[in-house]
């Protein structure tokens, strides 16, 4: 069986953690595709709540092969946090796999990413000051240092050596800071790449392999396309591809491997940084979504911004990314309301615009044109089936399924593993076809 992709539609936290772990329950392999530790995916199993950051979601799927792939940029020193403190908690880590070509978040990423945040002052990204857009940036100028280098302590050495003659240069003169020691920062890699040594292999040859046995594979991205280098709301974005083509490019998987395209929506929008978000709600309304659906970063613990569902984005998300089939979460987080509000387009002067501009100062001057539903005013909590919705939250549901142009196969109405509602067959298995 083919591969299953599970992206965000927005601007990232949208439950896509959860939704990994529901299809993991039927999948023999998830893949992390892109992204670091910026990520912060929460997983409520009977376990507790896990709030993962650059392991799979899958991971509490003892039987579920877990991998980190090459398009991931991962901090060896988090990520080996992050293993102890799935391993304290009595999590396995059997089932987990390194990409031996993923690049490394080295100590000077994190510090760059600060340095560069306070040089923007007020015109800042608000980035998760994790060093993803600095790790990046180098793995494309080819200065980066990967997880294979760090099983051969020489050469790492060498490597190190010449990444870091480069930084320490740019920290002083550029940033007034002192250089960073290199015999120092070796020692802890040298130590980091002995821990992680049994983990790091070519990841891409055992997607294939599942493959190739007709396995089902699960593609995790992180981050929401909104948040796309290319097709995000650009520079407020991240620094890398968190769609459908990311997402294969990331993980090893060819595109005409994929057969289902799973865009997780919230039933209403966040963000958290800077950058435009035109439906963004600054009343009690956006204060109502923000308490009931506890949106502090899962990362950072910084408040989320909350506003309505942005019809318009969404749209362009599905088609840019041949989304099949939609997860729209937290739609429980809606049942207080009377009134619900969908942008279907955007103002600029007297036009109305159906497309996101490219210049994000062109987006910040939009204002939403709305079109208002009728709100449930019930819990949709204890909801495991379609019919078990009230009609309003159904009639919102297929309002959107219109509005974006792509049928809706899950709702989710709770963070724990299973307050989800399959809206179709086999939507939650992993395998549902798509018409
Ligand atoms: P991710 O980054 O896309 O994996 O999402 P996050 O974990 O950062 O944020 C999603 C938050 O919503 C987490 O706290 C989840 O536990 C929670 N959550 C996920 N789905 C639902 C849902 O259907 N209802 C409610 N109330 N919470 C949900
Ligand atoms: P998950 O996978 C929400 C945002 C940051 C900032 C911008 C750039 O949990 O959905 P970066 O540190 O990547 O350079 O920050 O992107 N951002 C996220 N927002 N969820 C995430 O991940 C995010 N990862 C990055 O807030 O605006
Ligand atoms: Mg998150």
């Amino acid at each position: 069986m083919p591969a299953t992709i599970v992206m965000g539609g927005q601007w990232g936290d949208e439950g896509k953690g959860k939704l990994t772990d529901a299809l993991a329950g039927g999948a023999v392999m998830v893949v992390r595709a892109n992204g670091g530790a910026n990520a912060g995916h929460t997983v409520e199993s009977e376990q507790g709540v896990f709030k993962l950051h650059l392991i799979p979601s899958g991971i509490l799927r003892p039987d579920c092969t877990c991998i980190i792939g090459a398009g991931v940029v991962i901090d060896p020193a988090s990520l080996v946090g992050e293993m102890d403190a799935l391993l304290a908690r009595g999590v396995g880590l059997d089932h987990l796999w390194i990409s031996d070509r993923a690049h490394l978040v080295l100590p000077f990423h994190p510090l760059l990413d600060h340095l560069e945040e306070e040089r923007r002052g007020d015109a800042g990204i608000g980035t998760t000051l994790r060093g993803i857009g600095p790790a990046y940036a180098d793995k494309a100028a080819r200065l980066g240092i990967r997880a294979a280098d760090l099983l051969d302590e020489v050469s790492l050495r060498s490597s190190l050596g010449k990444a870091l003659d480069i930084k320490n240069r740019i920290l002083s003169s550029v940033y007034g800071q002192v250089a960073l020691d290199l015999d120092t920062m070796h020692k802890e890699l040298v130590d980091l790449g002995e821990r992680l040594r049994p983990y790091i292999r070519p990841t891409e040859l055992m997607v294939q392999d599942a493959l190739d046995a007709g396995a089902h594979v699960v593609v995790e991205c992180a981050q929401g396309a909104m948040l796309d280098i290319d097709y995000g709301t650009y520079p407020f974005v991240t620094s890398s591809s968190p769609t459908a083509a990311g997402a294969c490019q990331g993980a090893g998987v060819a595109p005409n491997q994929v057969s289902r395209v799973l865009g997780v929506f919230k039933a209403y929008g966040t963000r958290v940084g800077t950058g435009p978000f035109p439906t963004e709600l600054f009343d009690a309304a956006g204060d109502t979504i923000r308490e009931r659906g506890r949106e502090y970063g899962t990362t950072t613990g910084r408040p989320r911004r909350t506003g309505w569902f942005d019809a318009v984005a969404a749209r362009q998300v599905v088609r840019l990314n041949g989304i099949t089939d939609v997860a729209l979460t937290l739609l429980d987080v809606l049942d207080t309301f009377a009134e619900i509000k969908v942008c279907t387009a955007y103002r600029h002067q007297d036009t109305e615009v159906r497309h996101l501009p490219a210049r994000a100062e062109d987006l910040a001057q939009m204002s939403p044109v709305y079109a208002s539903l009728p709100g449930w005013m019930e819990s949709t909590r204890l909801a495991r089936t379609a019919t078990g919705l009230p009609d309003a939250a159904r009639a919102y549901i297929a309002y959107l399924e219109s509005a974006i142009g792509a049928p809706i196969s899950i709702a989710g109405v709770g963070p724990s593993r299973d307050e989800l509602v399959p809206m179709r067959d086999d939507a939650i298995a992993g395998m549902l076809v798509t018409a």
